[in-house]
């Protein structure tokens, strides 16, 4: 069963250098333009990274979707930001799988913010926040076998290649061959 609004994680996570917020409505403008300022960037890897997820309303969408999802108990979509000066860096997202016992983990940073280890601070934050969620077991991170910069943030956060997937490449610059990282729980943490 996938968790009820009561079981739902924290809307607001503090990860060092970096605040985890629920993504809100007003945070509209500030993902569009990260996005715009990161086509390049995001376009290999991420099937959405269009101009069209470049524009506010498309972004205000969006965060309609995220909140039926966190709502609806199904996946939660987070805001980085900066814990000095409040500015967006990227996105972390927990996706319920499995009728709840995993959840996969999606992140990306803007190009202008990357390379100093906002991914792995905030990966490594939502990690302990979704092993917390009643019935978690395990946290996935997908990424495609060419993807070496997603590949680093799981590896450095103690995951496990646990099986690589055929598939159909969705993004410019996939290979089509799915790397599944996954980190179980620990003994003696919550379940
Ligand atoms: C993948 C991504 C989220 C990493 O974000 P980041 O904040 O730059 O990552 P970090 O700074 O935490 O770096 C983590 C590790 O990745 C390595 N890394 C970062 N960019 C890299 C690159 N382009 N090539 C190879 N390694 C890279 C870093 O060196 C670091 O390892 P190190 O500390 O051992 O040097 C970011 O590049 C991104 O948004 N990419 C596009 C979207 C995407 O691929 N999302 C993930 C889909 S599964």
């Amino acid at each position: 069963m996938p968790p009820t609004p009561a079981t739902a994680p924290p809307e607001r996570v503090a990860a060092g250098r970096l605040i985890l917020r629920r993504v809100q409505a007003s945070d509209a403008s500030a993902i569009a333009a990260a996005v715009s300022a990161s086509l390049d960037h995001l376009r290999p890897w991420m099937p959405w990274a269009t101009r069209e997820a470049a524009e506010r309303g498309n972004q205000l969408v969006r965060v309609a979707e995220a909140d039926h999802n966190w709502e609806s108990g199904l996946g939660f979509v987070y805001s980085v930001l900066t814990a000095e000066h409040g500015t967006l860096v990227g996105e972390i997202a927990l996706h319920l799988r499995d009728s709840g016992q995993s959840v996969e983990l999606g992140y990306w940073i803007a190009a202008g913010q990357a390379r100093r280890g906002y991914a792995t601070l905030a990966a490594e934050a939502m990690t302990s926040v979704a092993l917390a969620m009643p019935g978690v077991t395990r946290v996935e991170i997908h990424v495609d076998a060419a993807n070496a910069a997603s590949a680093a943030v799981a590896r450095k956060l103690g995951y496990r290649l646990d099986r690589i997937e055929e598939r159909r490449p969705e993004a410019p610059g996939e290979s089509g061959r799915l790397m599944v990282w996954l980190r179980d729980q620990a003994p003696g943490e919550d379940a």
